[in-house]
């Protein structure tokens, strides 16, 4: 049985979270992902969660009161492409993860989706804070109109990242027949002196 995408990139991150650690979940979407994350960052850590609309930001605070974790996420309705305003704005200067899962909101307005140019600045954002070990991971969706073109855009993003620093993985499903999804993970490596 192959594993969704979005487990995938779960099963890899928790590698890399620990208690304390900060983590940002770039689109937040229905909350799957700000809950895990906020599970795994424990109570000295925190998450800081974006998203453009106010139904997601809704829909997660409920999500994470449900599991008492409210109090260790921040809930953004801004842009991704904002991301450092509002962490040096916490004094935050580094992070341990980011999650991208692009695309549009399901069973939303679908002209609300992630566009190349925000997402890579916002990757130019997270790359410049993440900590050695670290880790981004990119869930791109190529079947609707623009999400080809942008999953191209991450991955020519991600080529140019020097390869001494960082490990850039693509993982296609086999089975999907018509435009897969790409999950795309790039990990920041510690490197030997
Ligand atoms: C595929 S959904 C995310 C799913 C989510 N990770 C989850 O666990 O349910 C993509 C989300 O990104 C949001 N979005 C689109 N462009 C954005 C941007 N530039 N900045 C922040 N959020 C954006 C959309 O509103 C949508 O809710």
């Amino acid at each position: 049985m192959t594993i969704p995408l979005v487990n995938q990139a779960h099963n890899t991150i928790e590698n890399y979270l620990s208690e304390g650690d900060i983590a940002v979940d770039a689109t937040m979407g229905n909350g799957f992902d700000t809950l895990f994350l906020a599970h795994r960052v424990g109570e000295g850590g925190k998450v800081y969660a974006f998203d453009l609309q106010s139904p997601p930001l809704l829909t997660t605070q409920k999500r994470l009161n449900d599991e008492r974790l409210l109090h260790r996420v921040r809930l953004i309705q801004d842009n991704h492409n904002q991301l450092s305003t509002y962490l040096t704005e916490d004094s935050v200067s580094s992070i341990r993860c980011a999650m991208f899962n692009l695309g549009y909101l399901p069973g939303s307005d679908k002209t609300i989706q992630t566009e190349p140019a925000s997402t890579i600045k916002a990757l130019d954002a997270a790359i410049s804070l993440l900590e050695k070990p670290g880790i981004i991971s990119v869930l791109a969706y190529t079947g609707h109109d623009g999400g080809r073109q942008e999953a191209e855009a991450v991955k020519a993003w991600a080529r140019k990242l020097p390869e001494t620093a960082y490990r850039v993985t693509i993982q296609i499903p086999k089975l999907t027949k018509n435009s897969p999804p790409e999950l795309i993970l790039i990990e920041a490596l510690v490197l030997k002196k």
